[in-house]
């Protein structure tokens, strides 16, 4: 089996800023309760850039960071849940836009867990010697498919992308273990968005129906504390190293206080979990990625850091990577 690492990484988020107070003015909240409840103060959302175009600028920056040529990607992996359309892949259109002719393309419907499915993807293809060198994105525009009139909902999201190169490796091992897992059971009930209904000329037509994000966030939330500690217990397994050898663990952006109870289950300061989330809201698939570029672009990270990537969302799904970093 062949050694997997990153060798870089980028982002990009809409420029457009909508702050809480600008939502007080669209649905019945306020800043108070935002940022007090989720830790959010506010979230870029796209005046007409779709997901594959926040995802090709992510690319971009990732391929220019990682120092290599289009051609030399072999797999696109893209986790959303909001892509452009139903054909072609979110994929296929940021293979078309980068020039990655040589690259196999598809998306995966992972919700937030996205980016690190598309990660394992990434990670197996190489290890396995189907590729050497993979592009693995999040990346979202949950704007078109949030309820503008549920302030549940709507003020959590936002808009946005995020990317990595993998790229095999003879003597470095950056990815360390990678674990994923899903619970399909009563799923559709704590998150859920639907897509269109069965129709054809041989039934009678179904009633017209929106595809918007419904949300149970009670359940999701409670999900969300207790699956965290199981995912970050699971990557250390058959692993000679421990939480206290963590530099950073890098969460799914949901909520503030979903993190700190995580913590406190883990017995661990909350300030070693990253969080961008005041600035970003909930990207999902994005939300991993977009903070692990940001800590990349502020010199956060260095060679020989260990950190933890970790998420959880709709499906449901979940998972986590241990990753030692190997950018000087
Ligand atoms: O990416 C993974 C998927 N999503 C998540 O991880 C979300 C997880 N869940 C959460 O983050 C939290 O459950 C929420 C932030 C969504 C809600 O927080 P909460 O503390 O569970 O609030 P709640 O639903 O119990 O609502 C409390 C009150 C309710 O009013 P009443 O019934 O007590 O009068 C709500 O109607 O807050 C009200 N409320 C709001 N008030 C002002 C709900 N949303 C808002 C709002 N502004 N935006």
């Amino acid at each position: 089996m062949k050694s997997v690492k990153i060798i870089g990484t980028g982002s990009y988020a809409p420029s457009k800023i909508v702050t809480n107070s600008d939502l007080s003015k669209i649905v019945d909240t306020n800043d108070e309760w935002i940022s007090s409840r989720t830790g959010i103060r506010e979230r870029r959302i796209t005046t007409g850039e779709d997901t594959s175009v926040l995802s090709t600028k992510a690319a971009l920056e990732a391929i220019k960071n990682a120092n290599i040529d289009p051609l030399d990607i072999d797999l696109i992996v893209v986790g959303t849940a909001s892509p452009d359309k139903f054909i072609p892949s979110t994929a296929c259109l940021v293979q078309a836009e980068i020039g990655a002719e040589n690259a196999t393309c598809f998306d995966i419907s992972a919700a937030c867990t996205g980016f690190i499915y598309a990660l394992n993807i990434g990670t197996q293809f190489i290890k396995t010697g189907q590729c050497k060198t993979a592009l693995v994105i999040g990346a979202e525009v949950l704007s078109k498919i949030v309820d503008w009139s549920d302030r549940s909902t709507c003020v959590l999201f936002g808009d946005g992308a995020g990317a990595a190169i993998l790229q095999s490796s003879h003597d470095e091992n950056g990815i360390l273990s990678i674990y994923t897992g899903s619970d399909g059971r009563n799923a559709a009930e704590f998150l859920g968005c639907s897509a269109v209904p069965v129709r054809n000329p041989f039934i009678k037509s179904a009633e017209k129906q929106e595809s918007l994000v419904t949300m149970n966030g009670k359940d999701i939330f409670r999900f969300g504390t207790k699956i965290i500690p199981k995912c970050i217990e699971e990557v250390f397994k058959e692993q000679d190293c421990t939480i206290e050898d963590i530099k950073y663990i890098v969460p799914h952006q949901a909520n503030m206080r979903i993190i700190d109870s995580a913590a406190k289950r883990l017995e661990i300061d909350s300030d070693k979990f990253y969080m961008n989330l005041d600035r970003y809201g909930n990207t999902s698939a994005a939300s991993i990625p977009l903070a692990l570029n940001e800590m990349a672009r502020n010199g956060l990270l260095h060679r020989g850091d260990k950190i933890i990537l970790v998420g959880f969302g709709g499906g449901l799904t979940f998972g986590a990577a241990l990753i030692e970093w190997m950018i000087d």
